[in-house]
């Protein structure tokens, strides 16, 4: 599985629990990324913007995940191809949104979906993201995206 943002490892606990054996963590801050490897649990660590092209080979992962971090991108950015490109085919994307920007990346999304480079399985409902601030609350919920790579 490939944890694209992965910050500090945040995700490495739940990961585990699911019974993910290997990980490997991308990010572009070094010094999260030293918090994630310490966590143990991933077996590889690497500096990467994910604005850029990842570095990996084509169909390097299973899975590849992109939690709390899509925010920091642009539509127009690699992002979503770089995704598509390192997860093999018959594996899954999953990532978050903020519902507030969901508008803003529909055109990309459908894009990968018209050129059959991905297949949307599922999006759910919007759930809390940061209930306790104000200026998020219930105006700014999250949803979690899963699409199926096709080639
Ligand atoms: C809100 S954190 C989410 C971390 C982790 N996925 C989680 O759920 O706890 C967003 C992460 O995106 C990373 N990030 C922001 N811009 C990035 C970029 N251009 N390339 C790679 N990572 C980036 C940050 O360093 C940070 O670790």
């Amino acid at each position: 599985m490939l944890d694209a943002g992965a910050g500090t490892g945040l995700l490495s606990h739940c990961l585990k629990d699911a019974g993910v054996k290997e990980a490997t963590a991308i990010d572009i801050s070094p010094e999260m990324l030293s918090k994630a490897m310490r966590s143990g649990f991933y077996s590889c660590c690497k500096v990467v913007d994910l604005k850029k092209s990842f570095g990996f080979a084509d169909n390097a992962f299973d899975v590849s995940l992109c939690l709390g971090t899509l925010t920091y991108m642009e539509p127009a950015d690699d992002t979503i191809a770089e995704l598509c490109r390192v997860t093999r085919v018959g594996g899954y994307v999953i990532f978050s949104m903020r519902t507030d920007l969901c508008e803003k990346w529909e055109g990309a999304l459908q894009n990968f979906v018209d050129k059959k480079i991905w297949a949307h399985m599922g999006t759910s409902e919007g759930f809390d993201y940061l209930p306790a601030n104000p200026e998020y609350g219930q105006n700014i919920l999250v949803k979690v995206y899963i699409y199926k790579t096709l080639q």
